[in-house]
């Protein structure tokens, strides 16, 4: 990987140190230029023009194709969504629930995990087991906390594939064998997978896993995808529809219904500028070897951890060694708030990194175009930050 050839494309990384990629990945130069080209078409031929629109539909069945092809599934199973949080609804709200049936999920999730959760227990009147989790919890310690969880009334789990609270990866390989043994669904929120690490979905085994295009893959934002195993399809009825959702050539009084199709939960006008982003978004990502981006990252978060663990009054709430680690590092400072050190470090050191609350901490995001340099830059501020 050359590493200065590719960061000579991410113009971000020419003026701060931006380790906020598991907020929002900086878009490279091919990704904005994709988009202005769009536009550019769009406007000098005109949008509704017959070459324009068909243009359009060719980008989008691009994008499936590569996205497919990078996540290991068919294009049949997938459905371009605008964010993460859209994904998750389509499986929450179209489920066929019953009063009673439980989910489980966990108490460092995002809101766009519990909401859902939540929502549907005043909807349905299910229940939602909120599994308490530590930000450095141990693998072992999860699957068993699951295991017990399990009733004969469990009907899905839901969880982050990398808690954005402190880095810590799921072992959803392990929880999805546990899954499939006792008849349980598995939506993972991939906010913080994919692009981060290697993915490989049919091999992971999971039903839904729902993504942004906007985080580690460094698309526009305002994308993303979900994926829905094949069998599943029908299981899930789209809660808005339109013509994707039926067959084509019947009036609205006589239509059929398509439960197979994925597409049935895409609705009419998009913006193929964004679109287009996004796909090259994955034609850069796809520069990459396997395995290089998740294993720069870890890497980087492992000189952070270390040069963190070396200031007096810091203390790092991501896991520190095993598999349980990623790019995500997590820490406090005695003295600071999370905020006012972000802050801090933003005006006065062109660092870009974030709070997290619940627990209360600072995240970096260590991205595979982040360097060794800039994680000591971070590390030597934090020094001469300490009260
Ligand atoms: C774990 C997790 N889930 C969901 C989201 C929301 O993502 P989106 O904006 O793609 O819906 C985030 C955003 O930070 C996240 O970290």
């Amino acid at each position: 990987m050359d590493i200065e050839k590719l960061r000579s494309q991410i113009p971000v990384t020419q003026n701060v140190v931006y380790m906020n990629t598991g907020w929002s990945g900086p878009s490279p130069t091919p990704v904005m230029d994709a988009i202005i080209k769009r536009l550019e078409i769009e406007s000098t031929l005109g949008p509704a023009s017959p070459q324009v629109l068909e243009s359009g539909r060719a980008t989008r069945q691009d994008l499936r194709e590569a996205l497919a092809t990078f996540l290991h599934v068919s294009p049949l199973e997938l459905t371009l969504t605008q964010n993460t949080t859209e994904g998750q609804n389509i499986v929450m709200n179209g489920l066929d629930w019953k009063p009673g049936d439980e989910v489980i999920t966990f108490s460092l999730e995002h809101n766009s995990v519990l909401v859902p959760c939540y929502y549907l227990e005043r909807r349905h009147g299910t229940v939602t087991k909120v599994l308490p989790l530590e930000p450095a919890e141990d693998q072992e310690s999860i699957v068993a906390k699951v295991e017990a969880a399990i009733t004969p009334r469990t009907k899905l789990i839901f969880m982050s594939h990398i808690q954005f609270k402190s880095g810590l990866r799921m072992p959803i390989e392990q929880l999805q064998e546990l899954a499939r043994f006792k008849g349980v669904l598995t939506l993972i929120d991939g906010a913080q997978g994919v692009g981060h690490i290697d993915l490989d979905l049919r091999e992971l085994g999971v039903d839904f896993y729902a993504m942004p295009g906007h985080k580690w893959m460094m698309g526009p934002d305002g994308v993303g995808s979900l994926y829905i195993r094949e069998e599943l399809i029908p299981k899930v009825l789209p809660m808005k529809v339109s013509g994707h959702a039926v067959d084509s050539g019947h009036g609205y009084e006589d239509f059929v219904a398509k439960p197979q199709d994925i597409q049935k939960f895409e609705l009419t006008t998009t913006n193929d500028a964004l679109w287009s982003g996004y796909r090259a978004a994955i034609k850069f990502k796809e520069q990459l070897e396997v395995g290089e981006a998740e294993e720069r990252s870890l890497k980087l978060a492992s000189r952070a951890k270390a040069a963190l663990a070396a200031i007096p009054g810091a203390s790092i709430t991501s896991p520190l060694e095993g598999p349980g680690c990623t790019g995500l590092v997590t820490f406090s400072v005695a003295g600071w708030e999370p905020k006012e050190l972000v802050d801090a470090l933003e005006a006065q050191e062109e660092i870009s990194i974030r709070a997290v609350s619940d627990p209360a901490n600072v995240r970096m995001s260590l991205a595979f175009f982040n360097t060794e340099e800039e994680v000591d830059r971070v590390a030597d501020a934090v020094r001469r930050m300490v009260k």
